[in-house]
């Protein structure tokens, strides 16, 4: 299972980074609005830290300037991953995108069928938005074990990138689920490498090592 830090703040990046186990980045225009600093400033400094994949996302709302932002971001290097809202009008610019070998992840994905629709338009990532289908009272669980049987049914390569992730149990259930990436905000990561017992456990090492008598 892959793990991404659903951020665009490049101390966060560069922290998770150093723990070893991060494997790409996902912003959005909101992770984005908050570093209140120029998109291009912002995203080329991620790009140019991270190995793995970067999603960057466009506002188009068409198929024409999605399709045209798209091949815009894919320049700025060579791990960009264009994130483009599930939406009618994205799936012919995913198409398109994907022929021209531009990896795109469909984001704002709130039912399965979306996601299939995704998965045949050729998009890389289908980001399903588990804390906000929770939110409304839906089992945001639901849609990832939902989708990974049905691109699991039919063979499709497109993975699942489990998005808007509120706690470690959604992280859990992801990979129980087999689902291929979770986004994590930082505060979450931090949480689930941490438990109470590991940290008294270390803590009663360190002084019974201490009470080894000396050679
Ligand atoms: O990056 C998209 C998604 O993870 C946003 O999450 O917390 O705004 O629902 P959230």
């Amino acid at each position: 299972m892959k793990f991404f830090i659903d951020t665009a703040n490049i101390e966060e990046i560069k922290q998770a980074l150093s723990w070893g186990v991060l494997d790409g980045v996902t912003t959005n225009p909101s992770l984005i609005a908050k570093e209140e600093k120029p998109f291009n400033e912002v995203v080329q400094e991620i790009c140019k830290c991270v190995p793995g994949p970067v999603s960057l996302e466009t506002v188009a709302t068409t198929t024409e300037q999605m399709i045209i932002d798209g091949k815009e971001l894919a320049k700025i290097a060579d791990n960009v991953v264009v994130k483009l809202p599930t939406c009618l009008e994205a799936l012919q610019a995913t198409k398109v995108l994907a022929k021209d070998g531009i990896r795109v992840n469909m984001t704002l994905c709130f039912s399965p069928l979306q996601g299939l629709l995704a998965a045949k338009a050729g998009a890389a990532y289908i980001s399903p938005f588990v804390g906000r289908l929770d939110d409304i009272g839906q089992n945001g669980m639901e849609l990832i074990s939902q989708l990974t049987q049905i691109y699991e049914n039919y063979g499709f390569e497109t993975e699942v990138l489990v998005a808007s992730i509120r706690n470690p149990i959604h992280v859990l259930e992801a990979a129980l689920m087999g689902a291929d990436v979770a986004t994590i905000p930082f505060r979450v990561m931090e949480q689930f490498i941490k438990h109470p017992l590991t940290d008294r456990g270390i803590e009663t090492f360190l002084n019974d090592s201490k009470k080894v008598p000396a050679a």
